[in-house]
């Protein structure tokens, strides 16, 4: 069968890989490695906007991330506090839009509270939609969501045989947003690590070797590229 082009995918899905790796190899603490991650980000989540994603999806922190030790889940933390707040001045003016995926409960305080600020300032923009994994599990979000579906039915306003594939969309973190076309994993790792199990079934994986800090808007543009190139079938013909 020919190779088709396809069109831009609407939502692309990263996990940013490969912090860690990027420090060692310059005899750096890992703390480093996060922080140009965080500049990669920057840099990635403008070639995206301009490229004319609608939605960008990142793996920040994990549910499993909490047993990396005390000082490295310690200045994660503290680059997310500096990156939020850089964020009210850089991305405020672009018509980019944050939304933060997981469950937020577990951080610290003020940093729900500036998640739930920059959620709400960033509301009305209808540019592209940075969606931010935090503490954030695709297990974990299944759970929620059962849960929240399972208390409807218990309170009478639910079938059981209501549940529909779209329902069950609807009761995760990522409601309304379309499954990613495409999901791109940087650092050779070559899984999902818990990312997106619901929404990734039907999506386009692109590995690279690249580490996360390393990663370029060209990357980006390389892993776009053979995206639009590649024929999918959703198991039909
Ligand atoms: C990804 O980089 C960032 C987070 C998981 C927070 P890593 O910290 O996992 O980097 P490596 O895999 O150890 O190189
Ligand atoms: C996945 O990377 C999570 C993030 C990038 C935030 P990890 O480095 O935590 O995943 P594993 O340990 O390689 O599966
Ligand atoms: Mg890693």
């Amino acid at each position: 069968m020919a190779k088709q082009e396809k069109a831009m995918p609407r939502h692309v899905a990263i996990i940013m890989d490969g912090n860690g790796r990027w420090a060692a190899k310059r005899m750096l603490p890992r703390k480093m490695g996060h922080k140009a991650g965080a500049e990669a980000l920057e840099r990635i989540i403008e070639a995206a906007r301009q490229l004319g994603l609608e939605h960008l999806t990142v793996y920040a922190f994990s549910t499993e991330n909490w047993k990396r030790s005390v000082e490295e889940v310690g200045a994660i933390m503290d680059l997310l506090r500096l990156y939020l707040k850089n964020y009210l001045q850089k991305f405020a003016k672009d018509n980019v839009r944050m939304h933060v995926i997981g469950d937020i409960s577990r951080l610290d305080a003020d940093i729900q509270e500036q998640i739930r600020n920059i959620e709400e300032m960033s509301k009305g923009k209808d540019g592209m939609t940075v969606h931010i994994a935090l503490n954030y599990g695709g297990r974990d979000e299944l759970r929620r969501g059962v849960t929240a579906l399972a208390r409807q039915v218990q309170d009478g306003v639910l079938e059981p045989e209501e549940i529909t594939e779209d329902i069950i969309s609807q009761s995760l973190d990522t409601a309304g947003v379309p499954d990613p076309e495409l999901m791109i994993r940087t650092s050779g790792e070559e899984r999902i690590s818990n990312f997106l199990l619901w929404q990734l079934a039907y999506s386009e994986f692109y590995f690279t070797d690249k580490l996360w800090p390393d990663f370029t808007e060209e990357d980006l543009k390389d892993a776009i590229d053979q995206y639009c190139g590649r024929e999918r079938r959703f198991g039909g013909r």
